[in-house]
């Protein structure tokens, strides 16, 4: 197949263009290598795949009207793999213009891209996010999600809506996937286990917020492309009776794409520190603005469709990020501030 990856250069797309790339599908892998993290991060990333002779690359933002139209009128993609997104849900309260280009308008542009190109399939990243405070576990897709809790949530949720639509009026097939907290070497800066590990190893305090009493639905790297790249050949058919929020009479599924066994967070880390071999200062603080206390997925539906089955510990997943971590840190990372061919460091 030919397949569109929107985000490559970010944690999840560049895992799951190299997974699409080592099954025998030809890849457009786009971003706009914007500055939220360190751009150096996504260079290296997009390295291991430049390398690729079946990997196409094009520096694009999905916020460019006319760049995406043209892209999508040069050639056919049998499927788009949406994963650009400004991400986040922290940084959402102090630059919610940044969710509104690229998770609204970026969209939208997506969206007129894969109806009239007639994809076969778009498959976009939605989020956990969008249960809020839901207190029912574990969460199902047909759960209300009307009540988010931070904007990045509640732009999310429009694209559910907004992707909906879309499936309704021109018959594109969509399905959107709930991601429950994602981890694993070439991560985000930004989350849990970066930030932990970062200054457990520079023996500065880790924020543990609310106290500790958080549960994430931690999943692994693997798993997740796993079940992306099973479900992509998986389009969605017309002719449900629209009754539950999740399904639709039109081609439009959503799916929870977790590892569902919720772990507590003095758990998460406890198993970091064994993984890296130190012990953490903790500094506890109250509960964020726009957090949720716990995420817990119900994958069944996931696992109906395409046989998806978690088969990571969080302890063998954090070793591997660890491990990675580190050879970033000391192989990797020196080799692009020297203005070393990062391809080359890249690699290993
Ligand atoms: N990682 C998680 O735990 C998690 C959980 C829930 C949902 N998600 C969603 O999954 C998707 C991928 O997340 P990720 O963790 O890989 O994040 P990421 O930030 O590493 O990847 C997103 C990529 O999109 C690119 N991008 C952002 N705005 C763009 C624009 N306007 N045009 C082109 N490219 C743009 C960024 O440069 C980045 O490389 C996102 O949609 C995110 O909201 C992730």
């Amino acid at each position: 197949m030919n397949i569109l990856v929107t985000g490559a250069a970010g944690f999840i797309g560049m895992h799951t263009a190299r997974a699409l790339l080592d099954a025998g599908h030809r890849v457009v892998g786009i971003d706009n290598l914007n500055d939220y993290y360190p751009v150096a991060l996504k260079e290296a990333r997009l390295a291991t795949l430049r390398e690729r002779p079946d990997f196409v690359w094009r520096q694009l933002d999905i916020a460019d009207r006319d760049s995406i139209a043209a892209l999508f009128a040069a050639e056919p993609f049998d499927a788009v793999v949406h994963l650009a997104a400004q991400a986040g849900v922290r940084h959402s309260l102090r630059d919610p213009h940044a969710y509104v280009s690229a998770n609204l308008l970026g969209f939208t542009n997506i969206l007129e891209g894969c109806r009239h190109a007639r994809t076969p399939h778009l498959v976009f990243a939605s989020t956990s996010s969008v249960y809020g405070q839901n207190a029912k576990v574990p969460f199902h897709e047909a759960d209300p999600t009307d009540h988010p809790v931070s904007f990045y949530a509640a732009t999310k949720k429009a694209n559910e809506a907004m992707a909906h639509s879309y499936a309704h009026l021109y018959g594109l097939p969509v399905t959107g996937l709930r991601f429950f907290t994602v981890y694993g070497p070439w991560g985000r800066p930004d989350m849990a286990p970066w930030l932990f590990t970062e200054a457990i190893l520079a023996g500065r305090p880790i924020k543990v917020f609310n106290h500790g009493q958080l549960q994430r639905d931690f999943t692994y790297i693997d798993d997740i492309v796993d079940g992306i790249v099973r479900l992509l050949p998986l389009a969605p058919t017309a002719g449900g009776d629209g009754s539950r929020p999740d399904e639709s009479w039109a081609p439009y599924r959503l799916c929870n794409i977790g590892n569902h066994d919720p772990i507590p967070l003095l758990r998460f880390i406890e198993t970091l520190e064994a993984a890296i071999g130190r012990e953490a200062i903790k500094e506890f603080l109250p509960m964020q603005p726009g957090d949720v206390p716990a995420t817990f997925a119900d994958t069944d539906k996931l696992a109906g469709l395409t046989g998806f089955s978690p088969r990571t510990p969080l302890r063998e997943g954090l070793d591997r990020f660890v491990a990675w971590y580190r050879r970033y840190h000391v192989d990797i990372l020196p080799g692009l501030k020297s203005g070393d061919s990062y391809g080359a460091q890249a690699r290993h």
